[in-house]
């Protein structure tokens, strides 16, 4: 068996509650040589429970990463449970991550809805560690409601070295919020983008990363500029049951992350 198929046990060395149904696990492989990188993926979950497609919502430093997960099924509320120093097991890091070579000396732009946002941390985490390396960085983000948002509590240090766009459908009465209202595909007007040196990165609901294409298209983005991240439901992670196929493409295996010229196309995408 390859070691990438093996279950690595973590520790649970931290968990930070983000939302009512979101939250940041911190996790130590200590004595391990795993790494991976932005945009990856790792099978999370427990024996005899199952395992769930979970990518890393920050950069790994000597074994030690954090992963954020919403509560929606069988084995993120059985992960739900968890406390610090319990157990967990996953196997990877699988699929493709976000171009950040060759966006080296570019601009990039940053789309996230909702737990979009997760696996486009890490992105934000290493343009942050070399932050000469990049161009403007701007990041769009929005969710449903400012109760919504993910790391709110991170954006005033990352505001220090890109530019931040964030949004909320709605804001229920009594609640603060001193950023936009409106869907984020309003953030596009307002940020000054130069589509001939910008890569796009988005990750979220299908339907917001159909508009948003479509929004920077019209603004003179080419389709092998724009890269998007895909969620389909996943058994083994690595291209071997079919259950994330995506037409001629294994969503586990070439993606998550796909130029959206790859998956346009493809017979079950909203792309
Ligand atoms: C590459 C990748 C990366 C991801 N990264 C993250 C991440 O960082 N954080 C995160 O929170 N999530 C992430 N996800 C999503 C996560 O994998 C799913 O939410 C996963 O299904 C959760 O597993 P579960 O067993 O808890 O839920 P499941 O039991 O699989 O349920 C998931 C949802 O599907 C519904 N459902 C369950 N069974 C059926 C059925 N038979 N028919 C129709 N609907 C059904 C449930 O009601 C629920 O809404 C990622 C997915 C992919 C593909
Ligand atoms: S999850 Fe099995 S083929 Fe992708």
């Amino acid at each position: 068996m390859k070691t990438s198929l093996l279950p690595l046990r973590a520790v649970i060395t931290g968990i930070q509650g983000e939302t009512e149904d979101v939250k940041t696990y911190s996790l130590s492989l200590e004595g391990s040589s795993y790494s991976a990188k932005p945009g990856q993926f790792n099978m999370v979950g427990y024996p005899g429970v199952g395992e769930a497609p979970i990518s890393l919502s920050s950069t790994v430093s000597e074994g030690r990463f954090q992963h954020t997960i919403r509560t929606v099924g069988k084995v993120t509320k059985f992960i739900e449970r968890f406390k610090e120093g319990d157990e967990i097991y996953l196997r990877g890091p699988y699929g493709s991550c976000w171009p950040l070579e060759d966006a080296m000396g570019k601009d990039i732009l940053l789309v996230a809805g909702g737990v979009g946002i997760a696996p486009l941390r890490p992105v934000v985490q290493e343009i942050l560690q070399r932050r000469d390396s990049y161009g403007k960085v701007t990041l769009i983000y929005g969710s449903r409601s400012p109760d919504n948002m993910l790391f709110m509590n991170e954006f005033d240090m990352w505001r220090k070295n890109i530019e931040i766009f964030l949004t909320v459908d709605e804001v229920p009465p009594h609640m603060k919020w001193d950023y936009d209202i409106g869907l984020v595909t309003q953030g596009l007007d307002k940020a000054r983008l130069n589509p001939i040196v910008t890569l796009a990165f988005i990750c979220g609901p299908e339907i917001m990363m159909h508009f948003i294409s479509r929004g920077l298209f019209i603004r003179g983005f080419l389709p092998s500029r724009v890269y998007v991240s895909l969620e389909r439901r996943m058994k083994c992670g690595i291209a071997q049951c079919g259950h994330c196929q995506h037409g001629s493409k294994f969503v586990c295996k070439d993606g998550p992350v796909f130029i959206y010229r790859d998956v346009s196309r493809l017979p079950d995408g909203l792309l």
